[in-house]
């Protein structure tokens, strides 16, 4: 191994390494970061995000859940309803997995991404509460891109909704939930089709 030549590809392998660890953990959780990468990207890209931001929202997207692996196994896969114990658990990823991510000094704007991923725009989300332009534009793309694909996919004692009613949900927490401008970049994929054309592979 020559660690003098590392390169961001060995940097992306890592990300892969550690995203599996948390897929591996939660089965049904299986290829959801992948997903929610793929999109965030496509997102950044029709936002006109430069390549660094992209390289950064791209790993982030990956890590988002890496916390979970700290949430016990008996309250992530539970089915039916959580008790506030239960949720305020399941909350923590976040913070375990910018704790996590942090360690690793290049990687620390990617931390602030998995710190962030489930604030709101209007203040309402965790671990911070944080408002609009105070959250990070990659942590706004990945909360958007996370949703969707959250209620897009088979989980275990969920049922998923179709694309299109996904999208509508989408829309309508934009300003309130959503930034309204990744809500529309967002939107255009769809329109676009390119968005039907990634759920089905
Ligand atoms: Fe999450
Ligand atoms: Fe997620």
């Amino acid at each position: 191994m020559n660690i003098q030549a590392f390169t961001v590809d060995d940097l992306h392998e890592i990300v892969d390494a550690l995203s599996t660890a948390v897929d591996a953990k939660d089965p049904y959780t299986h290829g959801h970061s992948e997903r929610v990468a793929h999109l965030a990207i496509a997102i950044a890209r029709t936002m006109g995000m430069t390549r660094e931001q992209q390289s950064i929202l791209h790993i982030g997207a990956h890590l988002h859940d890496v916390g979970k692996i700290g949430v016990p196994d008996a309250v992530l896969c539970k089915p039916g309803r959580l008790t506030d114990e239960e949720y305020a658990a399941i909350k923590m990823h976040s913070m375990i997995g910018y704790n996590i991510v942090r360690k690793v000094r290049i990687l620390h704007p990617v931390a602030t991404i998995v710190r962030s991923h489930h604030e709101r725009m209007d203040g309402r989300g965790y671990p911070d509460g944080l408002q609009g332009e105070e959250i990070p534009m990659e942590a706004r793309i990945v909360a958007v891109a996370d949703s969707y694909d959250a209620m897009t996919s088979q989980r275990l004692y969920k049922v998923c909704v179709s694309p299109a009613e996904a999208v509508n949900e989408v829309k309508r927490c934009a300003g309130t939930q959503f930034d309204a401008d990744v809500v529309e970049a967002f939107n255009q994929l769809f329109a676009s089709g390119a968005l039907t054309i990634e759920q089905s592979a």
